[in-house]
């Protein structure tokens, strides 16, 4: 019997070296150890052993168990630490790796350029009033001045919707909607941004739509060296305090007198390129005194106050200021384009 244990301990221990996984493992302890297994088989003929032989065939039988289970303990371990092993190979994060970058929008140059204007004014005490993009023929035209029929009305080829109703041209119809809205209360500061519809056909210069942004001041006494001061310091908050204006002589019906603004050329400094066609200004926007009729369809004597208006469009400030080439790049929606101005 002694000999029979042997002989299993060294086939099982020979049969364990060989063991290539936990399964084919476990199948060789339920084979060898098991309670149907070829230890207890052996160990079951005990019963006709002499009682001085039974402890000593005990021992050996247990010996033979002990070696068994260390050398399948041993493998047992050897396999869960390869299978650790493997799963943290399978999970393994290279945080060397670069991050996935998130895309983060930026304001778009018209908002960011009407802002600036905005904070400018703001600074100045003006507040920042709306109105409707799709207007009456009242607001847009006959209250400021133009009447059917007036000449002037031919300069802005308008998207009529009916007879009376049309996409605003400009943003002046906000300077009567703002005057109603005060009651014939002064002082009355405000600037006005929006966009602007007109038939044009589209080039670099030109759009169907744009923006524009409308200034108003009404109040008693106030004069021509105001808008000019305003405008002077307006420019140099804008584009640097080195730069100067000058007023030439215009025509517009709801200002009188009236005048076109220019500035020093950003370009050159005032001495002379191609940008400005060696004249050293750039114009910037039409301005005036309110013509009395305007003040008087928004409900003010113009015997008692006065005021000045001015207008400019955003798209031409943004060019000058960021030299751009071409006014459809604004529309474009090109993110190349747009993400330059995210860190201006
Ligand atoms: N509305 C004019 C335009 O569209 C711009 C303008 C000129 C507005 C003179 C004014 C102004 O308020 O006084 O061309």
């Amino acid at each position: 019997m002694k000999e029979r244990l042997e002989a299993l301990r060294k086939e099982a221990l020979e049969q364990l070296q060989g063991v290539a996984d936990a399964a084919h493992l476990n199948d060789l302890r339920v084979h060898y150890l098991g309670k149907k297994g070829q230890l207890t088989e052996i160990l079951r003929g005990m019963g006709a052993l002499s009682a001085e032989e039974r402890p000593v065939i005990g021992q050996v039988g247990n010996e033979v168990r002990a070696a068994i289970e260390a050398v399948i303990a041993e493998k047992q371990e050897g396999f869960d630490a390869a299978a650790t092993a493997h799963r943290l190979q399978a999970e393994t994060i290279d945080v060397t790796l670069p991050g996935k970058a998130v895309g983060v929008g930026s304001v778009h140059p018209l908002n960011k350029v009407t802002m600036e204007i905005e904070d400018i004014f703001i600074g100045m005490g003006y507040t920042v009033a709306e109105g409707p993009e799709v207007e009456t023929d009242f607001f847009n035209f006959e209250a400021l001045n133009l009447p059917k029929n007036h000449p002037a009305r031919d300069m802005q080829d308008s998207f009529y919707i009916t007879d009376e109703i049309l996409l605003r041209t400009q943003t002046s119809p906000v300077q009567i909607r703002t005057m109603k809205a005060m009651n014939g209360k002064t002082p009355v500061k405000v600037i006005c941004p929006g966009r602007v519809y007109r038939r044009d056909d589209d080039d670099a210069t030109h759009s169907f739509m744009f923006h524009q942004i409308e200034g108003l001041v009404i109040g008693p006494n106030i004069r021509m060296s105001d808008l000019k001061g305003t405008l002077l310091q307006f420019v140099q908050e804008m584009y640097g305090p080195q730069m100067q204006i000058r007023l030439r002589p215009s025509f517009f019906p709801f200002t009188e007198p009236s005048a076109e603004v220019d500035v020093t050329c950003a370009q050159c400094g005032g001495s002379g390129c191609r940008m400005c066609k060696h004249t050293g200004w750039i114009e910037i926007l039409g301005c005036g005194m309110v013509h009395p009729k305007v003040l008087e369809h928004g409900g003010y004597d113009p015997t008692e106050v006065t005021g000045f208006a001015f207008g400019m469009g955003v798209e031409r400030i943004a060019l000058l200021k960021y030299g751009i080439d071409d006014i459809r790049h604004f529309y474009a929606n090109d993110t190349k384009f747009l993400s330059q101005f995210a860190k201006m």
